[in-house]
């Protein structure tokens, strides 16, 4: 906090430059890092601010603190912070300069990945969709248009880090460039040298800028460049002195570096959940130490893909909400039995911060909670897209309307008749169309997955196709995820035309309150999307309530979930293997009901069971859930870092 301070104090009243009296550096000689002159090693911890309200941020942090860490590690996810071109973000939960100041009141080291490119499991890796306006776009290359969007971005974001380096006595040792670039296929070191040239205007000479990349050669030739200290990234298990000879490729002196040591993994909507025993994690991390390396524990807490921020692999596979990545700290800032075993081995190489750890937060069983239907989304259209619907012989892509997130209503109507024919394309719908005719569900049609369905209408009836934004690519080459209905659809042999799109602002729908419509359908085998919200109140007479807990939701399907207008993020227990979701404790109140929205786009319990939703004091990440297929295997971690 000192630090901070007297830096605040210095540059509010003096105005004149601030002499360096603070350094971090490489010492090539003695291949380490130099803090102040002195032999540095870090040992520092992954963190994403975007994924924990800022409510918790200073638990986390000391949490983090207290197992011993020099450091944490963050991304800045550009389309968090820049939603629409020229408009920026960096208030409350996005308030990344509170979080630096946080970190470095509670003694840690930043090591800020900036971007602009994150991966991370973020939606289109943290770029932001409005890119994809110029449709021919090359990200992460010299393509004019993206780098004149990256030089706008990092005009505003990058002096604004500057303030924070550890020179200016601010608590950010390390700003890396990019991320795994080699593992691209661009292989643009114009673009890699734009960056460079870029982060060192605004940053200055002095702070170390590095690269990070898979630790074998065929990535480390596209993502390394001279002038970037290049450092790899490996897991558990990995044979920790042959990854790093991997480093000694590019780097053949210097400290060695393991940015992104994985403490766990990730998981896809339909596929298991990944856990890797505690044991494996210390074991790896151990050897990491005794070869004198710095690490970055990636996740040390993985946090919640709230709202729509999840990303997704190809073959296309989403991710849940829950980013819990089996990391020492859980989803909701839990110590677990893996982070006690991370900070006994970080003890064997270093002195531990003395004083007591945080402890776990309390979780409450709120029960049970009763859930009315509102009305489809088709009835509600009124609330949800007041400014109507935009017109168009052909359907226009998310971007193409201008709504980056969430769901659109794409409207036609049959020209004929039809009875039992088929609607097809072969990729058209990104990613989930739910399909109805006049009300009359029809099915859904998915990405990669459901291509055909049959038809019955007549003439004249509205053909609806509500399309889900399910999070864009994250990885690979396929980053230009358009949304929506990206390409035409056929009706038996027949191009659909003159659709009416119907841009859905769901989010601010929710916030205002929707005015009630009684369904006059009748209950059918299957459902049209629909919006049920219900409330509960937090009991009295119980103390420190409210607590954190989980949202359960029995004989549900897949949907979206608010709790007072706050976008909780998707569900979808039919699938798995997620089957709760974290509720952090500062979106609930305990002066007034709380309310719950739900839109449920496939089929909901109401009609046939108890018509609620619950809340329980433990989490299940792990549940039963439909396979989608035995590809599990394709992204175990070797295959994960491997060629595109
Ligand atoms: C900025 O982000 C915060 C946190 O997500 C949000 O509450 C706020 O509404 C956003 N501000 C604007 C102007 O959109
Ligand atoms: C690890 O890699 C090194 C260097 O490539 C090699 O000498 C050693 O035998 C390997 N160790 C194991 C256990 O495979
Ligand atoms: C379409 O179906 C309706 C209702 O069954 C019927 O009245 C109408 O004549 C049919 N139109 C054509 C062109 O077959
Ligand atoms: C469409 O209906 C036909 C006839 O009932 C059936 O054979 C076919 O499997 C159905 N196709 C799809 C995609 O559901
Ligand atoms: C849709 O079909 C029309 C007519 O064939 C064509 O001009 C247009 O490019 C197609 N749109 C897309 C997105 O494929
Ligand atoms: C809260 O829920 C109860 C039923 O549980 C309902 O009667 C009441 O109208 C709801 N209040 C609001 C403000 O929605
Ligand atoms: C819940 O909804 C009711 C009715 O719209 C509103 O009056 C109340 O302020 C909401 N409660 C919270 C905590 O947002
Ligand atoms: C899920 O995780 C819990 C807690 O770790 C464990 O007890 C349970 O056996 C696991 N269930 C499955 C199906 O793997």
């Amino acid at each position: 906090m000192l630090a901070l301070t007297l830096f605040h104090l210095l540059a509010a009243g003096f105005g004149s430059p601030i002499t360096s009296q603070r350094s971090f550096e490489i010492d090539y000689a003695r291949n380490c890092f130099l803090k102040d002159g002195k032999p540095f090693r870090y040992i520092s911890g992954s963190i994403h601010y975007s994924r924990i309200p800022r409510f918790y941020w200073k638990d986390r942090l000391l949490k983090m603190k207290m197992a011993g860490l020099d450091a944490v590690q963050t991304y800045v996810p550009w389309n968090f912070h820049e939603p629409e071109p020229g408009v920026y973000n960096f208030t409350d939960d996005r308030d990344l300069e509170y979080f630096l100041k946080l970190a470095d009141e509670i003694g840690l080291l930043v090591i800020l990945r900036a971007g602009p490119y994150i991966c991370a499991e973020w939606d289109m890796g943290g770029l932001p969709a409005w890119l994809l306006e110029k449709e021919s776009i090359v990200l992460r290359s010299s393509d004019s248009d993206y780098l004149a969007a990256v030089g706008r971005w990092m005009r505003v974001l990058l002096p604004k880090m500057k303030f924070y380096l550890y020179q200016n006595w601010g608590p950010i040792i390390m700003v890396q460039v990019e991320n795994e670039y080699g593992s691209y296929f661009a292989c643009d070191f114009h673009y890699l040298r734009y960056l460079k040239n870029l982060f060192r205007q605004y940053l200055g000479n002095e702070v170390v800028l590095f690269t990070t990349d898979g630790a074998t050669k065929v990535f480390l030739r596209c993502g390394a460049l001279q002038g970037l200290y290049s450092t790899v990234d490996f897991g558990p298990g990995t044979n920790v002195t042959a990854a790093f000879s991997a480093q000694r490729l590019t780097e053949p002196q210097g400290p060695l570096v393991n940015s992104e040591f994985y403490t766990g993994w990730l998981d896809h909507w339909g596929h298991p959940h990944n856990a890797i025993p505690s044991s494996v994690v210390a074991k790896t991390l151990s050897e990491i130490l005794a070869h004198g390396a710095n690490v970055n524990l990636y996740m040390f807490i993985g946090g919640t893909n709230f709202g729509y921020w999840n990303g997704a692999n190809t073959p296309y596979m989403a991710q849940p909400t829950s980013y819990d990545y089996d990391a020492p700290l859980s989803e909701a800032g839990d110590l677990t039995e893996k982070y006690f075993a991370l900070r006994e081995v970080i003890g064997m190489y270093k002195d531990l911060p003395k004083g007591p750890i945080p402890p776990t937060t309390p979780k409450f069983a709120y029960g049970e909670v009763k859930l009315m239907k509102v009305g489809m989304v088709t009835e509600l259209l009124n609330d949800l897209s007041p400014s109507g619907p935009i017109k168009s012989i052909y359907p226009l892509t998310f971007v193409q309307l201008k709504q980056y997130f969430g769901y659109v209503l794409y409207r036609t109507k049959l020209s004929r008749n039809c009875s039992k024919e088929i609607l097809f394309s072969l990729d058209a719908i990104h990613d989930r169309a739910y399909v109805s005719v006049d009300g009359i569900p029809q099915g859904i049609l998915e990405r990669n997955k459901l291509l055909k369905l049959n038809i019955t209408g007549n003439a004249g009836a509205n053909l609806d196709l509500l399309v889900e934004n399910m999070g864009r690519v994250n990885y690979g080459r396929y980053n230009n995820d358009f949304k929506g209905l990206i390409l035409n659809l056929t009706l038996a042999q027949d191009i659909l035309l003159d659709w009416e799109i119907y841009p859905l602002d769901i989010d601010r729908a929710v916030q205002e309150g929707f005015s009630p419509k009684i369904s006059g359908k009748k209950a059918s085998a299957y459902e049209e999307p629909s919006f049920y919200t219900g409330n509960f109140s937090i009991p009295s007479g119980i103390p420190d309530l409210p607590q954190d807990t989980y949202l359960k939701f029995p004989g549900w399907t897949k949907g979206q979930v608010w709790i007072n207008g706050f976008n909780l993020g998707r569900y979808w227990p039919a699938r798995g293997p997620q089957l709760t979701l974290f509720v952090p404790s500062n979106i609930l109140v305990s002066s007034s009901p709380n309310n719950i929205t739900i839109l449920e786009l496939e089929k909901s319990p109401c009609g046939t069971q108890n018509c609620l939703v619950e809340f329980v004091d433990k989490p299940i990440l792990n549940g039963t859930l439909l396979y989608e297929s035995s590809s599990e295997k394709l992204f175990s971690k070797d295959l994960w870092l491997g060629p595109i």
